[in-house]
């Protein structure tokens, strides 16, 4: 197939993923509402084009708790990216880190810290859950810190996971799941060698190697339902900042009140998300929640985004609404399960290649000078 886009990947991916791998990264939650809202909102924002102000030279690097990058753009955590490619975590984290921007290693990765680490050379982001085993968080903390990991994301907007229906179709949940995930995999023979086969051992690797053995993924989503913590709240999270040195990022905040708290917590930064529309349907786009937390903590911390960036225009929209940092998910793994660590690679380039025709467009040499007067009609997508 011809890969033209980033969006080509989405396409490729089905066709090679058994459907309950497919639908788990493509899916989420209940209608799917918010999902599609990421995408459709985000893809309204209207640049305002401008010319002849010599283009000639652009730089897109930018800094981020005291690490530079090639673009500003960082990978996402995805759960079980492993399943998506042979040790797919090691393979997006190369591409990650030889585009020169940062990868990071969700909690219930297949292949765990110490695996992923020692594949690249910029430090690794740790994405942490708030799990109702304190001593696992404890644990793995110590282990992100020996392995040199800088950046702490810490995900709260998972008390509960949302319900996900596709899940439940497709055999990642469900009646009879193993059957039916084993049946997808026998006419998928492609990924049933490359992964299914070669890809083992397919456990959650950062927790298998605290209980000293293999936590299978029989019933992932069950998992989640029965580990995550719906106690939690601000005060749970101040013995991580006491102990974690490194910069600390909340993820899941899509409301100015939670992010003025996150400031007043302490944070280094905090991550604009819905979670990619995989937890409360219904909530608001994050480009359209972004302008009003971008005007209530722009420049008191860092603010990252994710949920609906497909592209480099994209990057360019969130920016200008007031982000400093955006994160790739689906998009990175769509690419992953095509092509492994080149699809990665070629998507990043994608990205890079689009921002800079979107820059030039708007007359940006750099990314300080991506703002909201790169935006037309900027007020028809303020969300208050
Ligand atoms: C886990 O983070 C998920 O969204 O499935």
């Amino acid at each position: 197939m011809i890969i033209a886009s980033g969006n080509d990947y989405r396409e490729a991916a089905r066709r090679r993923l058994p459907r309950f791998l497919f639908d788990y990264i493509d899916g989420g939650a209940y209608a799917e509402y918010t999902l599609k809202r990421n995408v459709a909102d985000l893809s309204e924002v209207a640049l305002r084009q401008r010319v002849l102000k010599d283009m000639s030279k652009l730089d897109l690097s930018t800094e981020i708790f005291g690490e530079k990058l090639s673009m500003p753009l960082a990978l996402s955590p995805v759960g079980l990216t492993g399943m998506y490619a042979r040790r797919g975590e090691v393979q997006a984290a190369r591409a990650a880190d030889k585009k020169g921007i940062p990868f990071t290693l969700s909690t219930v990765s297949v292949c765990p810290i110490e695996e992923v680490v020692p594949a690249i050379n910029r430090p690794m982001w740790f994405q942490l859950y708030v799990l109702k085993d304190r001593g696992f968080m404890q644990n793995v903390l110590e282990r992100a810190k020996a392995q040199g990991c800088t950046t702490l994301v810490f995900t709260v907007d998972m008390p509960v996971p949302g319900a996900r229906y596709r899940d439940m179709h497709s055999g990642m949940s469900g009646p009879n799941a193993a059957m039916r995930r084993y049946l997808q995999a026998m006419t998928h023979p492609h990924w049933a060698y490359n992964v299914g086969l070669m890809g083992k051992p397919h456990d959650l690797g950062n927790i298998s190697k605290y209980f000293g053995k293999a936590i299978g993924l029989e019933d992932y989503m069950g998992y989640l339902g029965e580990n995550f913590d719906p106690s939690i709240s601000w005060k749970d999270l101040q013995w991580i900042r006491d102990f974690w040195d490194g910069p600390m990022v909340i993820k899941g905040i899509l409301d100015p009140k939670d992010a003025k708290d996150a400031v007043s917590f302490g944070a280094d930064g905090i991550v604009v998300s819905n979670h990619g529309g995989r937890q409360l349907d219904g909530v608001l786009s994050t480009v359209r929640a972004l302008p009003s937390i971008a005007d209530a903590v722009k420049g008191d911390l860092k603010i990252l985004v994710d949920s609906g960036v497909r592209n480099g225009l994209d990057v360019v929209r969130m920016l200008a609404l007031g982000a400093d940092l955006c994160m790739l998910g689906r998009a990175f793994v769509y690419a992953l399960a095509a092509e492994g660590e080149a699809g990665v690679t070629n998507v990043l380039n994608l990205i890079e290649k689009e921002m800079k025709v979107a820059m030039t467009l708007t007359s940006s040499q750099s990314i300080k000078e991506i703002n909201r007067e790169c935006l037309v009609d900027f007020n028809q997508i303020e969300s208050s």
